[in-house]
Formats: C-alpha cells, structure tokens, sequence
C-alpha cells in the first residue's frame, strides 16, 4: 500500500512500504500549507531544485528526525555544508536503490539558483519505483518537454505535475504532458499557493479526462490518495 499526500504547492509526502518520504518541503511561509514542519515525520527528503519554495524547511526536518537529504550533487553537497548529517547526492538520468525503492533523477526545464545564491545545478523531477513496483512520477517545478513520452514509456501509475503557469507549466502544457506520460492517475500541483499561480483544477481535470484516459484527483492541502 502507498499512500501520497499533497500538502499544497509542491510539498508532497508518500509513504510506502513503512517509509515515510517528504518531497520539496515548504512548510514555513507557505500560505497553502496544510500542516507545520515541526509536526512532519520523515526518513527520507526528496528537494527537486534550490529555489526557496522547495530547499523550505528540509534542513530543519532533517535535522529534527535524521532523515536522509536527496537531491542533486550540487543542493546535496550544499544541504551538508549547512550541517545536515545525511546527504544523498545524485543526477539527472541516474537511479539508486534506496531502502524505500529505486529513485532516479528525471529532466525538469527549470532554474535550481540556492537561497544564498550558490549554484543549485540542474532542477530535476523524480521517478520512483516502489518495492511493490509502483511507478510514481513527480515533476516538480517544469515546462513541458518532449521526453516525458520517454518516462511515460515506463508506464506510469501516478504522475505529479504542476498546472500553476508564470514559473512551471500551465494548464494547457499540462493538459499535453498528461498525453504523453499517460498516468493513471494524476496529481495537479504548484498552483493556488499565491495569486500568481491561481488556476480552476477542476475545470483541468473536466478537459483531461475528457482527451485522455487518465483518472484526475484534485486534492485539496493535507489530503491523501491510496494506491
Ligand atoms: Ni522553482
Ligand atoms: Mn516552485
């Protein structure tokens, strides 16, 4: 059983097989976040890129719990130079066999500038398969880019991909990239955290389950999804 929660903008938690996994954390300052990050339990944290929205509060989930900080080399270097014991760095198109599943590092068309202004490296999506053979995709923060045909290739039980616009895709790309990932289900993300990224969901999910044969879910912060 695998259990995803979306706890607005592009916080994500999964628990599978007994881990408890907690992706671009941004609690504290984070209008829509549905829970504080004191209150988070974690083993593992994903940080998909080093804008501030997703770096959040991993350094102090991390600290607190003793969770494992995965990122890219360049965020996860960064992340243990601020102290944190536990760093995991990796790249895009590499995968590692973690204790919770098979973890690789997807493209994203995106920035990856750190809080402090150091050099983040490349942004980067994550694709995740579970011990119990799950494929989840998450996005992150991208623009729409023709190799998601490629990850939809692995056949995708989940996909998470943000609709918001201005800084990522928006409706329309992501209308597209759900063509060529062709999940299940699928996850909106990255939109209604502040006025700029405002976006009618449901009328999202009316156009893509219409053209396509994906199930939508439109969750609101703090809910969950069982698959
Ligand atoms: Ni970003
Ligand atoms: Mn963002």
């Amino acid at each position: 059983m695998n259990k995803f929660t979306w706890f607005g903008h592009a916080t994500l938690g999964l628990e599978t097989g007994g881990y408890k996994l907690v992706i671009d954390p941004f609690f504290t300052g984070n209008p829509a976040a549905s829970t504080k990050a004191d209150s988070i339990a974690a083993d593992f944290i994903l940080v998909s890129h080093g804008h501030g929205d997703h770096v959040g509060d991993a350094a102090a989930i991390a600290n607190r719990t003793g969770a494992l900080i995965i990122s890219n080399h360049e965020i996860a270097t960064w992340f243990g130079k601020q102290g944190v014991q536990k760093v995991h760095g990796q790249h895009l198109g590499g995968g590692f066999k973690h204790p919770f599943g098979y973890l690789k590092l997807t493209l994203a068309l995106h920035g990856s500038q750190l809080p402090d202004g150091s050099d983040g490296g490349n942004p980067s999506g994550f694709l995740l398969t579970t011990n119990d053979g799950k494929k989840i995709y998450m996005a992150q923060d991208t623009g729409l880019f023709g190799d998601m045909k490629l990850i939809g290739e692995e056949g995708l039980d989940l996909a998470v991909i943000p609709i918001g616009d201005n800084y990522t895709m928006g409706p329309d790309d992501a209308l597209r990239a759900v063509k060529m990932l062709q999940p299940k289900t699928v996850v909106p993300i990255h939109y209604n955290t502040f006025d700029l990224l405002n976006q009618d969901a449901q009328a999202w999910a009316r156009r893509v389950e219409q053209e396509t044969a994906t199930r939508v879910a439109v969750l609101k912060p703090g809910e969950s999804l069982e698959f």
